[in-house]
């Protein structure tokens, strides 16, 4: 071999060692993202992670039920990191079904009380929302809708309208209630609604909100968020629904308002396991709480981190339930079959 032969394989063995290294370094410095959450001021978050660790997100954003569908046909090939999620109901599908892995994290253990835990270090709540009554001014006097149990009394029939049992939402107030006032006493509220309802559960959670602004229905539930996103409106059509609508924090003289989250977890297969512990543990900081509750009207959920949003702040102080949101996951499939055997359709 000629001196400048040697040199050329010489060459060739450094460049295919850079080569590995840079695809090393590539793969550590990006994040696989999925997300349920699909908020503007999110992107902000992103940037400022990406900004603060050089890890880029790449990310891919579907609904709860379709990202799980995905995680599931991927399976041990999936690219996913950071796997983000709303409500308890979801979170608990998705555990049971092996999607996640423990983080391994101290810092988000203490980070984010106990209530917003996932078991077994398998999950941690990043926001927190109120489910919340909602009723129409003239035609339903606000003493008789104080209470979630006061809507499956006899006084409220033909008067109440929700979305589907089977919706997390539904299923996870009415885990809560189960927590809170027993399984039995839970199934006859699920009864009494049945018994109560304006018109068959139909429509999203703001549709309720129309639709006791309408008249059509006098008392619904909602969660807090699609309610202040209508009193942050500046539409016309916005400001006439708020403007008919009042709006209680339920069980304020028991248990308090039923509270669910949005969680973060790490991917059961992900790849790139260190950066994902990351990316969770930053979510849990103060400057990415802000971003994280703000984009979507609820409250941050880390210790020691302040309410910064004046539509939710407007709303006032209540009591919140602390049922822990993994109560309300463990209640989830007992919700569905209590929703199945009362027609609560
Ligand atoms: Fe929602």
């Amino acid at each position: 071999m000629t001196i400048r032969s040697k040199r050329l394989v010489k060459l060739g063995f450094l460049a295919a060692t850079l080569f590995a290294q840079t695809q090393v370094q590539a793969a550590s410095n990006e994040l696989n993202l999925y997300s349920a959450r699909h908020y503007s001021t999110d992107e902000a978050m992103y940037e400022n992670f990406t900004k603060k660790t050089g890890i880029t997100i790449k990310r891919l954003e579907l609904g709860d039920e379709a990202l799980l569908e995905r995680l599931r046909s991927e399976g041990k090939r999936s690219p996913a990191d950071v796997i983000l999620l709303v409500d308890a109901a979801r979170i608990a599908k998705a555990q049971s079904e092996g999607l996640f892995q423990a983080t391994g994290s101290k810092a988000l253990k203490n980070a984010i009380p106990d209530q917003y835990q996932g078991p077994s270090d398998m999950w941690y709540a990043f926001s927190s929302r109120s489910r919340v009554i909602v009723y129409n001014k003239d035609k339903v006097d606000s003493k008789l809708v104080q209470n979630y149990e006061d809507l499956a009394k006899p006084e409220l029939k033909g008067k109440v309208c929700t979305r589907s049992g089977s919706h997390p939402y539904m299923l996870s107030l009415l885990s809560g209630l189960i927590a809170n006032i027993g399984e039995a006493k839970a199934t006859q509220w699920a009864e009494g609604m049945v018994a109560n309802m304006a018109r068959a559960p139909k429509g999203g959670d703001t549709d309720q909100i129309k639709a006791v602004a309408s008249g059509e229905c006098g008392v619904a539930l909602t969660n807090s968020y699609y309610f202040v996103r209508m009193l942050r409106s500046d539409k016309p059509e916005d400001k006439d629904v708020v403007s008919k609508v009042g709006f209680v924090w339920p069980n304020q003289a028991s248990f308090g308002t039923h509270m669910n989250v949005s969680a973060g977890a790490v991917a059961a297969n992900a790849p790139n396991k260190e950066a994902a512990v990351m990316f969770l543990e930053y979510l849990a900081t103060p400057e990415a709480q802000q971003y994280f509750a703000n984009g979507n009207n609820e409250w941050p959920t880390a210790k020691g981190v302040n309410v910064t949003n004046q539509a939710i702040k407007s709303l006032g102080n209540f009591k919140a339930d602390i049922t822990p949101a993994r109560v309300l996951a463990d209640n989830t499939a007992l919700s569905q079959k209590i929703m199945d055997r009362v027609g609560y359709k």
